[in-house]
């Protein structure tokens, strides 16, 4: 059933629904790609190139879409993606995404970059908790807090390592999304454009608790998006190496799952690391521009680890057949990222939650249409891929 108020159907109705409220520099930085955005367009043509085989005369009235993700059992295959500033999206987004999350009964991933620290959001929400992390350049406090995380409750991490250096997006230089941000005339026109955002959103940070900042830093590395530094600052490590996923390996005591491997030999490494699981991912096209999409070699790489370790997949997914034709090739689940801000910027919790029932009642229509009963029905065999 749909919530009368956030009436989209689909992934592009809620993508022009967020756009109309978005600041324009917040729209394109969730929205856009980098540099020439080939990685982003090959993504959605990749899915469109791969077709289904369908089974005929094999409906079950008792389909489910049910999935187990280490230990727990999950109503769909999806992962709420771990997003930077996620919380921009929404007054509180992080917190509205997690509970919807906790609600329709999939996991949610916080994000390193949020701007509501993990803790509030363990506080917020009932389900089990997944945190991402981008290793810093001082290697304790990245363990201090994942720490934190623990203490909180999660238990499983997930670390990203696409991101060796950051990405060349130039409509945000553009844009002046960046930290701090960019003020301008252009961004200033931008915001006043967008009252029901700027009142609703940023006014409501300004008279709550400020102007947003990165929750997760320690305090004296901690700015927030207008500041220029002053103090410290905490980067990334500048050489993220398989030692330093040794290292995490031996420090981190729940699930452990990499994110952003596109090759097999690098997905068996991380199954002899150790590795709980791996994310198949090319960041939804954000980073490295001709960077192969996560549905080419996802058979390769599933094949080449087993069912040992959890297969995870990702980017640019946007209707349910995008999800079936990745557990078709070895993924025992998702993640969804932009789909996510979308439904949030639309209408909060209730909002991502409906975009969960899209993207589930998605899958399961195409599973009906296929012969699926359950995931573990959705194989290989049902692609026709070029
Ligand atoms: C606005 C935005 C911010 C993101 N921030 C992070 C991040 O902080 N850490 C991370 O590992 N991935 C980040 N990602 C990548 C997502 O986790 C995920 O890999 C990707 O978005 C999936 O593609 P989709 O958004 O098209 O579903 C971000 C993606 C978006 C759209």
């Amino acid at each position: 059933m749909l919530v009368r108020e956030h009436k989209f159907l689909n992934f592009a109705e809620a993508r022009a629904l967020a756009k109309n409220r978005l600041p324009r520099g917040i729209f394109e930085y969730i929205d856009r790609g980098t540099e020439d955005e080939w990685a982003l367009k090959d993504n959605r043509r990749a899915f469109e190139r791969v077709k289904i085989k369908p089974h005929i005369l094999k409906t079950a009235t008792t389909r489910s879409t049910t999935v187990n993700l280490f230990g727990h059992d999950y109503a769909a295959p999806l992962v709420v993606s771990p997003t930077a500033f996620a919380g921009l999206v929404w007054y509180r987004g992080e917190v509205e995404l997690a509970r919807a999350a906790a609600e329709f009964g999939i996991p949610f991933c916080a994000a390193t970059e949020a701007i509501t620290s993990v803790e509030e959001i363990a506080r917020a929400t009932t389900a089990p908790l997944w945190f991402q992390l981008y290793l810093w350049n001082k290697e304790e406090i990245s363990y201090n807090l994942i720490d934190r995380a623990w203490n909180a409750g999660a238990r499983t991490i997930l670390v990203t390592v696409d991101t060796p250096v950051m990405p060349k997006r130039e409509f945000n230089y553009r844009n002046g999304f960046d930290v701090p941000f960019q003020l301008s005339v252009r961004n200033i026109v931008d915001v006043a454009l967008h009252a029901r955002w700027a009142l609703s959103v940023l006014g409501r940070y300004v008279l709550s608790s400020g102007i947003p900042n990165f929750a997760n830093y320690p305090e004296r590395y901690r700015k927030n998006l207008l500041k220029r530094g002053t103090g410290p600052s905490l980067d990334l490590m500048p050489d993220l190496s398989w030692e330093h996923m040794r290292r995490l390996r031996d420090h981190w005591k729940g699930n452990l799952i990499i994110k952003g491997i596109l090759r097999q030999e690098d997905a068996i490494l991380a199954k002899q690391l150790g590795a709980d699981g791996i994310v198949v991912s090319n960041h939804g096209g954000r980073n490295l521009d001709s960077a192969v999409s996560p549905i080419e070699v996802l058979s390769e790489i599933a094949n080449s680890v087993g069912s040992s370790i959890t297969v995870l997949a990702d980017s640019s997914i946007q209707r349910g057949s995008d999800v079936f034709k990745l557990l078709a090739c070895g993924a025992k689940a998702v993640l969804v990222g932009r789909s996510m801000l979308y439904g949030t910027a639309v209408g909060g919790a209730a909002g991502a939650m409906q975009m969960m029932k899209v993207l589930r009642d998605e899958l399961g229509l195409t599973m009906d249409m296929s012969g699926c009963r359950v995931l573990s029905d959705i194989d290989r065999d049902l692609l026709l891929c070029p």
